[in-house]
């Protein structure tokens, strides 16, 4: 990441000093900033060069952030007190965490699964993905909306997780399944647990998000998933 930084860093000094002498022609009061939005409107002959330059790279010297990870602000008014906003989020990063792991467990196990039941948990793994892709934008919008931070990127995640780390290797079937019950499960006592804190706090939308959709889900999927590692015959009952 370091080296990809450094190694853009040339090429940003080098386009800006190439786009510098058309910023130059079109300021007139030479105060660095472009004008050409004002030259923009002279006739179709015009000379007049406008700086299409896109402003690269300024993550590099960025200003501070806009708000701080483990903040919460309370811009909106939705009447709820600042600790309840700050428990809520808190609770709501877990589940955040957890579930984006899960969802990206599903679909290492859509790509990776072997044996007879190949096609049907291909099939059921990529539309359990989907299913825990919109609890994930869920609970992180609902972060947004309480003032919080939404955790969003994968390293992130991984420290946050309370998901035990899943090996890079190709597991059998029903290891699989057993992987994504452990995690179904570590979920959802996390959501019976939160769903009486926050509304014990009055957080009402954040204990409808963890009861009507993030329990309603996990229990469905857990059901289908289940069901594939029940040693039942196949043709003839024992
Ligand atoms: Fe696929």
């Amino acid at each position: 990441m370091a080296s990809s930084a450094k190694a853009a860093a040339p090429k940003s000094t080098a386009t800006k000093k190439a786009a510098a002498p058309a910023a130059k022609k079109s300021t007139a009061g030479g105060n660095g900033k472009s004008t050409a939005g004002a030259n923009s409107g002279k006739g179709a002959g015009s000379n007049a060069a406008v700086d299409i330059q896109p402003r690269l790279n300024q993550q590099q010297n960025a200003p501070s952030p806009t708000q701080r990870y483990g903040t919460v602000s309370q811009r909106l008014p939705i009447g709820l007190s600042e600790p309840t906003r700050r428990d809520s989020v808190t609770m709501l990063n877990q589940l955040l965490a957890d579930t984006i792991t899960l969802r990206d467990m599903y679909k290492k196990h859509h790509w990776q699964v072997v044996g007879p039941t190949f096609y049907q948990l291909h099939l059921l793994f990529d539309k359990h993905y989907e299913e825990q892709a919109v609890l994930v934008d869920a609970i992180a919008e609902r972060i947004q909306i309480l003032g919080g931070v939404a955790v969003a990127m994968a390293h992130d995640v991984a420290e946050l997780s309370s998901i035990p780390r899943v090996p890079r290797d190709r597991e059998e079937a029903p290891v699989q399944v057993s992987r994504l019950l452990d995690g179904h499960q570590r979920i959802l006592k996390n959501c019976h647990d939160y769903a009486d804190k926050v509304d014990e706090a009055g957080d009402d939308g954040t204990n409808d998000l963890i009861v009507s959709q993030l329990v309603r889900t996990n229990e469905m999927q857990v059901w289908f998933v289940a069901e594939h590692v029940v040693d039942s015959p196949l043709t003839q009952a024992e």
